[in-house]
């Protein structure tokens, strides 16, 4: 053994095709070995996982997939983990749109928007602000963090604005000519949101929008508390600057609740999940700049588990673009969309507890885990909360739904996946952890969509149908639990969110 691989501990590979001799015996490197030897190191070099195309988008001359073009396609076409920045690919929306430009414009008030991840709220930011830049607002984006705050923020905003919108400088004035911008003005040290208005009081032919995105994620209470401050301040004064803000529903009524006078200032808008129109318009759209088709059941299929949700007709559409693909077709099938169900399912298993998956694994033995997947279907854009009119609009018959109303309140007393709440409201139900509502919504709708595409027995040999609950009741309440399997649930629950 070599002093090296004494001291590494290695052992020397025997050469392949060749007795493992002594030692120090090396293989004769016949010409026909060296080929054998560089056919290998070919083939193993090909079989390698490798990208596909470069960083620049460029297809990568090694591939002989002759979908790898569509497949680079398709992935911008969905983009699951990141937001629209493309007014070509956002789908929908029309009105939503229309409302915000009507309350900034018209109303000059101050903007919050709020809804659940994944909604769509980034990409409308997105859109909007295009739309502000085409009629020559100056805009700022800021994505706040965890510890965002407002010195850092507005020190950033006031560098994106040059001076010659301060009424003080004229544009031809040698610091604005030198491309100045209001930073240069601030003074040293904390800024307060006073501070802030007063440098914003003298902007003159323009208008700022500045967009606070992902305002839940900062923790910093007097971040949020400087900036109610600072919204009271510029409504007080007119000043030619309107605050964008989008995060989750909880924050609104938080920045609210430091200066309640600011409400009349401020249009709050929660963006609704997308109908189904919509959704099959995204779908549409990405079909239009991958070339990959979705035949109708597959397109209703992602609409029909998406729910209203963006981020995951996008999701869907992505995975299972890339199934139809690795089977060598660019027309997208059910089973397609059955595989990228299964593959998000695996995606948000693994985001649970391993304490709220095994309580999931056992209410499906107990039988109540597709109900309680639709009821995370109607949670899904309601706060995480459900109550007892989803159960009733779930079951047809009172006996059922006071039964499943029972089990649910049982459930909530033992802790087991749900809490009970009492709110304004009433009384209602909120998953114990966020990640177990989409999960437990795309199997319950994968379960109920697949089921109604099985061809339906003829009437003289129909067997019982299965209960929904997925009991094992005695056989007079099966029969009632089968009278009750309410056949198109969990589009009435979206529907009733829509
Ligand atoms: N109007 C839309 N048209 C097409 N895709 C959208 C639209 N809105 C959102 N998406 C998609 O949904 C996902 C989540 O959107 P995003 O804007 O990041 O949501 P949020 O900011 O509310 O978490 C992204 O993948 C985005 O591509
Ligand atoms: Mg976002």
């Amino acid at each position: 053994m070599s002093w090296i691989n004494r001291l590494l501990g290695r052992k020397p590979k025997p050469a392949q095709g060749v007795q493992s001799g002594p030692v120090f015996s090396v293989a004769p490197l016949t010409a026909t070995g060296r080929d054998d030897a560089k056919a290998k190191k070919a083939g193993s070099a090909a079989m390698f996982p490798r990208f596909q195309s470069t960083a620049g988008d460029q297809l990568s001359p090694r591939i002989t997939d002759r979908f790898a073009a569509t497949r680079i396609k398709l992935r911008s076409a969905f983009t699951p983990s990141q937001p629209i920045t493309d007014r070509r690919m956002f789908a929908g929306r029309t009105d939503v749109l229309t409302t915000l430009i009507r309350s900034l414009e018209d109303q000059r008030v101050h903007v919050i928007m709020y809804g659940e991840r994944g909604i769509g709220k980034t990409s409308l930011v997105h859109v909007l602000t295009q739309a502000a830049q085409d009629a020559r607002y100056i805009v700022v984006y800021c994505s706040c963090g965890a510890g965002s705050n407002f010195e850092e923020i507005f020190r950033a905003v006031a560098a994106d604005i040059p001076l010659l919108f301060h009424s003080g400088f004229a544009p031809t004035a040698e610091q604005a000519e030198r491309g100045g911008s209001l930073a240069d003005l601030l003074p040293a040290g904390p800024l307060s949101p006073r501070t802030v208005a007063d440098l914003f009081a003298k902007l003159t032919g323009t208008r700022v929008l500045v967009v606070l995105d992902e305002f839940d994620v900062c923790e910093n209470p007097e971040f949020r508390r400087n900036i109610a401050e600072l919204i009271k301040n510029l409504s007080d004064r007119s000043i030619r600057t309107q605050l964008v803000i989008a995060g989750v529903a909880a924050d609104l009524t938080e920045l609210v609740e430091h200066i309640p006078s600011i409400r009349r200032n401020i249009f709050a808008l929660q963006v609704p999940k997308m109908t189904a129109a919509e959704i099959s318009h995204l779908v549409e759209n990405g079909e239009e700049i991958s070339g990959v088709a979705f035949d109708r059941s597959a397109l209703d299929f992602i609409v029909f588990v998406a729910n209203g949700s963006p981020y995951l007709a996008s999701l869907l559409s992505h995975h299972s673009g890339l199934a139809a693909l690795d089977k060598a077709r660019t027309k997208v099938s059910v089973e397609d969309v059955s595989l990228a169900v299964d593959q998000a399912l695996a995606e948000f298993r693994g985001r649970i507890s391993k304490h709220a998956q095994a309580q999931i694994d056992q209410a499906a033995k107990s039988g109540v885990r597709h109900v309680l997947g639709v009821m995370a279907g109607a949670a899904l854009f309601n706060n995480g909360r459900f109550d007892g009119r989803d159960v009733d609009a779930l079951y047809p018959s009172a006996a059922t739904a006071a039964n499943f109303k029972n089990t649910v309140q049982e459930l909530a007393d033992k802790g087991v996946l749900l809490e009970a709440h009492d709110d304004d409201y009433g009384k209602g139900y909120k998953f114990s952890e966020e990640s177990v509502l989409p999960y437990l919504w795309i199997l319950a709708a994968q379960k109920r969509f697949l089921e109604s595409r099985k061809p339906t027995p003829a009437p003289e040999k129909a067997a019982p149908e299965k209960p929904v609950a997925e009991k094992t009741p005695d056989k007079a309440s099966e029969k009632a639990g089968a009278k009750d399997e309410p056949v198109a649930a969990p589009v009435r629950a979206a529907a009733r969110q829509g």
